[in-house]
């Protein structure tokens, strides 16, 4: 996805909009650009690659003016060029654009034929023609949007500036997220309250189909009907201190290290320490009379959900079906109605989980999501909103965002066991305590930074890495080899260990590490035999146990990484920091660009 930042103000905007932009470069870091408004002339920056070289762009060419958008691209249509960053602008607009215009084509074909000039490979450029053709034949900034908003399928968050009319922007919504910002005599646009942070608090979230007029004194909202309306105005508690890096090197690490802090946060809302009791929001349906139920999600998220649906079958024995997102609507599913579709995401914007969720509502199924955005766009459309506590996640890699959603997770599948009658008050006082466990043994975990530090350098040289696990680790052993392929580069495949007999193995020699993650408990033993065979073929082994585990079967590995001993239900939390660290000091031993690795962003609003 990208980044969407705009400034109506008293003041110059180009400084302002550049720290906004830094704020959001999670969201996209494939180029950015800003444009002013000044002496009825547009004045455009652009620069290909991260944001610094935006900066050094307009450090020896200003861009003056108190009216501005500025842009961060994670690039869709066209690589990542000076000609495709944004703003797109013509001689009489200027606009930044998030989604994707699903049919840029035809509308491109038909500007060509009415003698429109392009000069770049985007789709978002049709979107600056067709604004600048109504302004051309003498159409006002609002009445030109209101011609071209309905011409335009996909997903969009827009904000435009026009040459003529200094201190207004218009923005528009649809499918991405874009909310309007109040200050004292300016009023901003951005993707969401992060970028917009140190600049005001008071925020309203633009509904689909919304567009709204932005000038110095305010903000009028129209509704796709075109009708004024009032969105609620919000103090969005996002402060700027939030997003510092801190003591750290990088975000991510920082993030790792919030785990004990996060989770514990997270776990106030789902759980009564003193009555050793779970605890849920109140939901508007019958919980109990849920039958079965879909877990859908992407990535981290919906490795999240594979260890969910251990819980949710172990405990409720509730049958549950788990799809990653961008596959769910086209397998066509079998709904029932009256089943409860859980989706997990960090950001809450994630196109492709939106897009289930949304065809999940449409065959009536009741909605829950777990999110970690409160005012995203999947908050808004659940039936049941099941918020984790971990603040922002600016690291591309999730890391806290994962710890917190399965905090969560395990306190739904404990409730509803209860609501079933499937769990005995014994068993509940039981999760209860165990859960309560888990800050402290996150922090145990932490403990054992510096020894995975010293023996990154183990894996860093590998090209493909195998990770390991059973049962509710199988889905670690997949988050792992996740993060290590995203930060380091390094090619690694999650198995479940009783699977490698069956083909992987073949891959093994002297070069591939196999990590393989064996808490003590039920399934050791298991594992443990699983490793043997990768062992007998000449694999080097990193196990990841506690003292029992390791004191057991460590002998012989090429290194072993101790963790505290802990309950299997919170083993898939506490097993989630080794691999986080692992893949963290790998990157850092490569020197890759960890908060930032190559081609992805944060959070994908398109599908
Ligand atoms: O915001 P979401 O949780 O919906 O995002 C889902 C995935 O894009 C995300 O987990 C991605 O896989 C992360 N980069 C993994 O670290």
């Amino acid at each position: 996805m990208c980044g969407i930042i705009g400034i109506v103000g008293k003041e110059a905007v180009s400084d302002r909009l550049v720290d906004g932009l830094k704020r959001m470069e999670y969201r996209g870091y494939d180029s950015a650009g800003v444009c002013t408004v000044e002496n009825s002339q547009l004045i455009r920056r652009r620069a290909e690659g991260k944001l610094f070289n935006l900066v050094n762009v307009l450090k020896s060419d200003d861009a003056p003016g108190h009216t501005g958008i500025a842009h961060t691209r994670w690039a869709t249509h066209g690589a990542p060029t000076t000609s495709n960053a944004h703003p797109h602008a013509t001689g009489e607009v200027a606009l930044v654009h998030n989604g994707i215009i699903e049919n840029f084509k035809p509308l491109r074909d038909e500007l060509i034929k009415r003698g429109r000039q392009f000069e770049s490979e985007t789709d978002t450029e049709v979107v600056a023609h067709l604004v600048s053709e109504q302004v051309e034949d003498g159409k006002s900034p609002e009445e030109a949007v209101q011609a071209v908003l309905p011409q335009l399928r996909g997903a969009f968050a827009l904000a435009i500036a026009f040459r003529s009319h200094p201190g207004l922007l218009i923005g528009a919504r649809l499918g991405s997220p874009l909310v309007v910002g109040y200050g004292d005599g300016e009023t901003y646009l951005g993707s969401d309250a992060l970028a917009l942070a140190p600049l005001t608090q008071q925020i309203s979230y633009l509904e689909e189909g919304d567009w709204v007029v932005v000038t110095e004194d305010g903000a009028t909202i129209y509704d796709n009907q075109n009708k004024a309306v009032e969105r609620e105005v919000t103090t969005s508690g996002v402060s700027a201190a939030t997003i510092e890096k801190g003591q750290y090197r990088h975000y991510m690490q920082k993030e790792i290290f919030e785990q004990p802090t996060v989770v514990a946060q997270t776990l106030q809302s789902y759980i009564r320490p003193l009555e050793q009791q779970v605890a849920l929001p109140q939901m508007g349906f019958d919980l109990e009379s849920i039958k079965r139920i879909t877990i859908v999600a992407c990535g981290t998220s919906y490795y999240a959900g594979m260890v969910a649906k251990y819980w949710f079958e172990t405990f409720a024995r509730v049958p549950v079906d788990l799809d990653v997102a961008s596959e769910f609507r086209y397998r066509e599913p079998v709904l029932e109605p009256g089943g409860l579709a859980l989706f997990i995401s960090q950001s809450g914007e994630t196109a492709d989980t939106l897009a289930a969720l949304r065809h999940s509502k449409e065959n009536d199924q009741k909605i829950a999501v777990v999110v970690n955005v409160p005012t995203s766009s999947m908050a808004r459309e659940a039936d049941l909103l099941l918020p984790t506590h971990a603040g922002p996640e600016i690291g591309v890699a999730s890391t806290k965002a994962f710890s917190c959603q399965l905090a969560v997770l395990a306190a739904l599948a404990a409730h509803l066991a209860v609501v079933k009658g499937k769990m005995s008050r014994e068993e509940e006082m039981d999760v209860v305590r165990h859960l309560t466990e888990a800050p402290a043994a996150l922090n145990a975990a932490l403990a054992y930074d510096e020894a995975i530090a010293d023996m990154a350098h183990l894996v860093a040289p590998a090209r493909d890495v195998l990770y390991l696990g059973r049962g509710p680790d199988y889905p670690l052993a997949l988050e792992g080899a996740l993060k290590l392929k995203e930060i380091s580069y390094i090619h690694a495949e999650g198995y479940a260990s009783g699977e490698m007999k069956h083909g992987p193995i073949a891959l093994i020699d002297e070069a591939v590490p196999v990590i393989v993650l064996a808490p003590s408990g039920p399934l050791f033993e298991k594992t443990v035999s699983n490793m043997q065979e990768v062992r007998a073929r000449g694999g080097k082994i990193v196990l990841i146990s506690d003292a029992d585990g390791l004191a057991e079967a460590g002998e012989g590995c090429m290194a072993t990484i101790e963790m505290p001993r802990v309950h299997p239900l919170i083993a898939p939390l506490v097993y989630a920091v080794p691999v986080q660290l692992l893949a963290y000091h790998v990157a850092v031993a490569k020197g890759t660009d960890v908060d930032q690795p190559r081609n992805l962003a944060k959070s994908v609003t398109v599908e």
